[in-house]
């Protein structure tokens, strides 16, 4: 039932596609992205207080002019390169946007770093949106877009517009796996575990009834193997436990988007699993052209907050590490796991529904 809806999906982006490029009149592919610092592209520049930014070097070292942006890389996140492939500009950051400006017809990206799929994930970053926060914004902006081209051609942007979420990591990172945070002393795991899918559920199923039809969830990727959870290890080893909750947390999302797929009318929701992909990438670097997989570039594995400040050691060879910071992926990083993304959800479109890709549905 969930692969030929997930086919589904894919064809019609395909479509979109190709026809703008063979008519400039088609219609593009809107996009509308939520997420944490893995896909924020600058909207914790306008929160003040955030103590949750990258907008100072050596973030951006390797972007477009060398300049800080938002982004919590080197260089792109996974989305700009998913931007890429799809011919499309990578939808700016909902905070540097008017409310009623025309771009947002085009798509919006409302992923802050710190958030998570709970409200108080994050707390001690002061200021970030939540996904909560996140999704009464797109709110807004659904508002908008009806005033602007009419409740019917809105309903349809809605419907055809392809929505990315990326959301989860800090609800462990920077909240169950917090010791002097409530959630991991009030919660065992599998407690933990069905607050988040429930909250999942009622974020997915209000982002269906604003008109979201096309979701690709992205999974979790081995938070136990990056280096700020890494250094708890005496031997800088992987955390097994953690990783072993992230795989938990995978198939239960994966199980719910299968019952959202059923029970919401023409939704087709998508779990694009990258765990494997990750980890990969982290026990076999060479096999990638990397060379370091067990630390940061920046070499802040064990500062307090893990980021690439100005006055740190970045490394000489950057893309040969796979871990940029404590947290995040290097640009070069991102380049392949977007491969992997990309041709996951991309290939097979035209191919029988036996020869659908792995993960999917
Ligand atoms: C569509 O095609 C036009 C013309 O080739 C290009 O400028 C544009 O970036 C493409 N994508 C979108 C989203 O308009
Ligand atoms: C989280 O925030 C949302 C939106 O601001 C609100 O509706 C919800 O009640 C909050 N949930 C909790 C558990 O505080
Ligand atoms: C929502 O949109 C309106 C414009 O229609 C704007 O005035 C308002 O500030 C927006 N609210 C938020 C929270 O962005
Ligand atoms: C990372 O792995 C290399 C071997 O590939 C090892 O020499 C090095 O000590 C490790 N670094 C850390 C910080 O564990």
């Amino acid at each position: 039932m969930a692969i030929p809806l997930a086919l589904a999906t894919f064809t019609a982006i395909i479509t979109i596609t190709s026809a703008n490029q063979t008519s400039t009149a088609a219609p593009s592919l809107v996009t509308f992205i939520f997420g944490d610092s893995l896909t924020e592209v600058g909207n914790n520049n306008y929160l003040t207080y955030s103590l949750a930014r990258s907008d100072f070097p050596f973030y951006g070292i390797d972007y477009t002019d060398h300049k800080p942006t938002g982004r919590f890389s080197n260089g792109r996140t996974i989305g700009d390169i998913i931007s890429e492939k799809l011919g499309i500009p990578s939808p700016p950051p909902y905070l540097s946007l008017n409310p009623s400006d025309d771009l947002i017809l085009k798509g919006v990206n409302y992923a802050s770093g710190g958030a998570g799929i709970l409200n108080d994930t994050g707390l001690y970053f002061i200021q970030r949106m939540s996904f909560d926060d996140q999704i009464d914004y797109f709110e807004n902006t659904t508002k908008v877009i009806k005033a602007k081209i009419g409740e019917q051609a809105a309903n349809n942007l809605l419907n055809k517009a392809v929505y990315f979420i990326g959301m989860g990591s800090n609800d462990y990172i920077n909240n169950y796996l917090q010791p002097f945070l409530p959630d991991g002393q009030q919660y065992t795991p599998d407690e933990f575990l069905a607050v988040l899918n429930l909250k999942l559920a009622k974020q997915f199923t209000r982002l269906y009834l604003l008109g979201a039809r096309k979701m690709i969830f992205h999974g979790l990727g081995p938070l136990g193997c990056i280096p700020s959870q890494r250094v708890k290890s005496s031997t800088n080893q992987c955390l097994h436990q953690v990783n072993e909750w992230v795989i938990q947390f995978n198939s239960k999302v994966q199980k719910l988007i299968n019952v959202l797929n059923i029970k919401l009318k023409n939704a087709q929701l998508t779990f694009a699993d990258t765990y494997q992909d990750v980890l990969d990438l982290v026990d076999n670097p060479s096999k990638y052209g990397f060379k370091v997989s067990n630390t940061s570039c920046c070499n802040v594995d064990t500062a307090v907050g893990g980021l690439c400040l100005s006055n740190a050691r970045v490394c000489k060879n950057r893309h040969e590490y796979v871990f940029w910071d404590a947290f995040h992926p290097s640009d070069a990083a991102n380049a392949i796991l977007a491969d992997r993304f990309f041709s996951k959800l991309f290939a097979n479109t035209n191919g029988p529904a036996a020869s659908a890709p792995n993960h999917m549905g």
